[in-house]
């Protein structure tokens, strides 16, 4: 016996939505993104782990078929396929449904395992249990921070970030290797986007340089420049292959800093206190205090500072991670950077926007 179509109901008579019913509507969609929040770094780290964007670049053809990715992952098929319906309804890899095939997008290819635009090893970091646990912390932390309640990291693992790193080498890997993904595409942004910072600098030292990645980098766009690639002892000592112009030197930052012409701070300041920050900077300015032209070069968020409003979101997420992660490093707006250079003995500043998650703050003394 065939179905019956039911007769189709007559439609709706337009109404007058106020904009309070509109956003009521709204946040009845919206809120599944943070019941759900967690899958989308879960499948992301799932999808690194699985090589599925490394898979497909290395295939000869443009797409690949479910059943060819699988046998080349191991993969369950139909798991697989459900993963990756996920990941394209994301725009992270396209779907081709005639042939059943899928391939690379822009955002699929910063889960490559290496390359220029590579985040993957970033994600891997973000998404470790030694990462995540301090995030269940957050909420004790807010309410007893005026009572002197520890820092999330602290409470999670008895130490802060660095000193934990210390003590477990494998760590202190995944967050030089993070660093060094992070460089590969912040640092040609900003010798881009404002070269002048760079003219007439002769000998620069990378303080909290990590692995070295970003000195090469900026060797690599102004190659008249001698760099110092100054980190912590542990830090240095699994630092990159020695390369002409970069030496590595360990130390203690709050300790003092080698001698050049600029010092250069990127992603240093943010895991600190204002008082900390002080203490680093004082000794950045006693570093640059025999050249002529020394200044200190920071490539931070400046919170506010924002020309479309597109990376906002990212720089507001940077400061809760900063609150998770270290013990009193925040994210800063224009009036706090003045405060703390201010602090340090800095004359005078200027911030410049470019296209990454940092601006360029240059300080003088
Ligand atoms: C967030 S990472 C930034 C790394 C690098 N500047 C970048 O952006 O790729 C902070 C760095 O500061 C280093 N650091 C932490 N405490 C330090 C200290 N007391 N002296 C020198 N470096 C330190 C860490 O080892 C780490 O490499």
């Amino acid at each position: 016996m065939a179905l019956e179509k039911p007769a189709a109901e007559p439609k709706p008579t337009a109404q007058v939505v106020s904009y309070e019913d509109d956003e009521e509507a709204k946040a009845g969609v919206d809120i599944w993104k943070y019941v759900f929040g967690f899958t989308e770094m879960a499948v992301v780290k799932c999808a690194i782990d699985l090589g599925i964007a490394d898979a497909m670049a290395s295939h000869p053809e443009p797409s690949i078929s479910l059943s060819q990715l699988s046998s080349e992952l191991g993969c369950c098929p139909s798991s697989l396929r459900r993963i990756l319906r996920f990941l394209v309804h994301r725009k992270i890899f396209r779907h081709h449904a005639d042939a059943d095939a899928y391939s690379q997008t822009p955002l699929s290819r910063r889960l490559l395992t290496r390359g220029e635009n590579s985040m993957a090893a970033f994600i891997l970091l973000e998404s470790t249990p030694v990462m995540l646990a301090p995030w269940l912390n957050l909420s004790s932390h807010v309410a007893g921070a005026s009572a002197g309640a520890p820092p999330p990291f602290v409470t999670a693992h008895g130490d802060d970030v660095w000193a934990y790193s210390v003590a477990n080498p494998g760590h202190s890997r995944l967050i030089d290797d993070a660093m060094a993904c992070h460089a590969r595409a912040a640092v040609p942004a900003l010798a881009e986007d404002c070269p002048e910072v760079f003219e007439g600098v002769l000998t620069v030292v990378d303080v909290g340089g990590g692995n070295g990645t970003a000195l090469r980098l900026l060797r690599k766009a102004f190659p008249w420049i001698r760099g110092i690639n100054f980190d912590l002892p542990h830090v240095v000592a699994g630092a990159l292959p020695p390369c002409e112009g970069v030496v590595d030197v360990g130390g203690d930052m709050f300790q003092g800093v080698p001698k050049a012409d600029a010092a250069f701070l990127m992603w240093v300041l943010h895991d600190w206190s204002d008082s900390e920050c002080v203490q680093i900077l004082k000794n950045c300015r006693e570093a640059i205090s025999e050249s002529k032209s020394g200044k200190v070069i920071i490539a931070e968020a400046v919170i506010g500072e924002e020309e479309d409003g597109k990376l906002t979101g990212a720089r507001l997420a940077l400061d809760m991670v900063m609150m998770a992660h270290t013990s009193g490093g925040k994210e800063r707006t224009e009036k706090d950077w003045a405060h703390v250079l201010r602090d340090a003995g800095f004359a005078k500043y200027t911030i410049k926007p470019v296209r990454a998650i940092q601006s360029i703050i240059e300080a003088f003394p």
